[in-house]
């Protein structure tokens, strides 16, 4: 699995040069917001490309059953820590999503800017994983980033691809505009919450 090991060395130096513009410190306000609309359902939820995983203890504390993915091992060795201080439970799993299968399928997954960080030639492989992690009428919650440029990672991910990608004969998408979530390194995430039909 060289590929696995080459992800994992990439993201790995990024967290130990503290290149993690993505990171807010702290939960995006959409999880707040999803979580008072109800559109998060106290069941099982997964968290994949969860980094410092903010939205972790607040999901746990909702009453979700979380697990947490993440191929490098500084932020999953971080988030295991804080979760213990605060004596909370979760599942939290260093892995490569590109070969990572869970024991049981999902209810949910909050999927916060993990497929920006794929390379897009995995953009298929991963939204077809997603979609079998997931119960039939499982909610995916995504925050897509917006970047209008060429590159990445973060890789551009805009809606209509994103469209196509989470495609209409597997997923019912909302008539509702999407969520505008700024961020504070000066991009935008989409928030959208699809269903898996
Ligand atoms: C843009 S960051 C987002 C982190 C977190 N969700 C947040 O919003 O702060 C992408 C995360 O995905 C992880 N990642 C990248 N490729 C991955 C893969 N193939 N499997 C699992 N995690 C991966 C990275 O280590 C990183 O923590």
């Amino acid at each position: 699995m060289t590929d696995t090991h080459e992800r994992r060395r990439d993201w790995e130096q990024r967290y130990h040069a503290g290149q993690t513009g993505w990171d807010r410190g702290d939960a995006s306000p959409a999880l707040a917001r999803w979580l008072a609309q109800g559109a998060i359902p106290r069941g099982r939820v997964l968290v994949p490309g969860c980094g410092h995983g903010h939205e972790v203890a607040a999901l746990v504390r909702y009453g979700c059953q979380v697990t947490a993915v993440d191929i490098a091992a500084p932020p999953v060795l971080r988030l295991m820590a804080e979760l213990a201080e605060l004596g909370l439970q979760a599942n939290v799993v260093q892995a490569d999503l590109l070969h990572w299968q869970p024991a049981e399928p999902f209810d949910a997954i909050y999927e916060q800017t993990c497929l920006c960080a794929l390379d897009p030639s995995h953009w298929a492989d991963y939204a077809r994983r997603v979609a079998d992690w997931l119960l039939p009428g499982g909610r995916l919650l995504a925050l897509f980033m917006q970047t209008g440029r060429d590159g990445g990672p973060p890789f551009d991910c805009p809606l209509p691809d994103m469209r196509t990608l989470f495609d209409a004969a597997r997923w019912r998408w909302p008539d509702a505009p999407p969520l505008e979530v700024p961020h504070p390194n000066g991009l935008v995430e989409q928030g959208i919450e699809i269903v898996r039909r």
